[in-house]
């Protein structure tokens, strides 16, 4: 201290004393401000690391930033993808109908090209791009058994996605070559997303119209009709009157010609 308090009055002390003052200010001011250079969010990386993706898979139908791309002919190489939502990356990309390999009437169902995190990743980058439905809560794409939720579930099944889908799921035809696809096996997580986002020639259910726990019974009703035992005997693909008509015909007509047709040879008459 008596070395200080004597050089107090040295001709440098006063730039001493502000070097000190500046340094500790700087030190402090380091430690306490926000960091601007690790801003970067961990979320900022993966929309990052999906537009990698993006630009290698799917750009040259969708766009450099998913926008959409005109034919010469106006007709859509990719539609743009501005607002469809992580929901739609994630049920297309997720059921392999993305990348599409060719343009055909319709986008069908393949093997998987990308593992999760790489769907995470373009579901991200795409969501950037303008608001749209997000990927639904584990909450309510896993299928609940309660009796109560199966028969609700049936009952929005019925008025909602029979007309396309057949009363168990089975698919059907639709005009132009098009065609609703065998939903039974289909998981809970694409189920709410096909609702959610309406590809195709789905019209879309969102949340407002049915509600996530009315979507949950739904994905119930699913689950439980490729559980349940086939009390009516072979369901016949569950096509309803064609393939049973056919399976009568076929089985009962066939079986009464052989009997006439046995009859026949070993009548009294044929034997004399
Ligand atoms: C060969 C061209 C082509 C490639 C490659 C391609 N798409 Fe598509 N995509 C299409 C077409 C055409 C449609 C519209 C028809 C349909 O929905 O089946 C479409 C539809 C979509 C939709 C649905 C949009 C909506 O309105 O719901 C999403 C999401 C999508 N693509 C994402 C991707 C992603 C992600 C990739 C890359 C992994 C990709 N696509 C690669 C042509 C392509
Ligand atoms: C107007 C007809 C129509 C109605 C109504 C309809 N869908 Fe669909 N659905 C389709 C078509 C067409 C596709 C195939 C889209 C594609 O291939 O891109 C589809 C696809 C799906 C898929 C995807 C299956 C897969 O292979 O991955 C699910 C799940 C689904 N629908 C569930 C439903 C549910 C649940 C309802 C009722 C709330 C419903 N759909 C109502 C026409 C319909």
């Amino acid at each position: 201290m008596r070395f200080l308090s004597t050089r107090r009055r040295h001709p440098l002390a006063g730039l001493v004393v502000v070097l000190l003052g500046l340094t500790v200010l700087g030190g402090l001011y380091s430690l306490f401000a926000p960091r601007a250079a690790d801003a970067r969010s961990a979320e900022d990386d993966l929309v990052e690391q999906g537009r990698q993706l993006f630009l290698v898979g799917c750009a040259t139908c969708h766009g450099l930033n998913g926008e959409g791309l005109l034919t010469e002919r106006g007709t859509n190489y990719g539609p743009s993808l501005i607002g469809v939502g992580a929901a739609a990356v994630d049920f297309q990309v997720g059921t392999g109908r993305m990348p599409l390999a060719q343009n055909s009437v319709q986008a069908p169902k393949k093997p998987v090209v990308y593992n999760d995190a790489e769907i995470e990743a373009m579901a991200a980058f795409v969501a950037s791009l303008g608001p749209g439905p997000s990927i639904p809560d584990e909450e309510y794409t896993t299928a609940s058994t309660d009796p109560e939720l199966v028969s609700l579930g049936g009952e929005f099944f019925r008025t909602n996605c029979t007309a396309c889908h057949n009363s168990v799921g089975a698919g059907g035809a639709l005009p132009s070559g098009r065609y609703a696809p065998a939903i039974d096996d289909a998981e809970g997580v694409y189920v709410y997303e096909a609702m959610l986002t309406g590809p195709q020639q789905m019209p879309v259910f969102s949340d407002d119209v049915i509600t996530p726990e009315d979507k949950q019974a739904i994905i119930s009703y699913i689950a439980a009709l490729r559980d349940e035992p086939e009390y009516g005997g072979h369901p016949l693909g569950g096509l309803g009157p064609v393939s049973e008509g056919a399976a009568a015909w076929i089985i009962g007509m066939g079986s009464l010609v052989i009997a006439t047709v046995w009859i026949g040879t070993q009548g009294v008459r044929t034997r004399k």
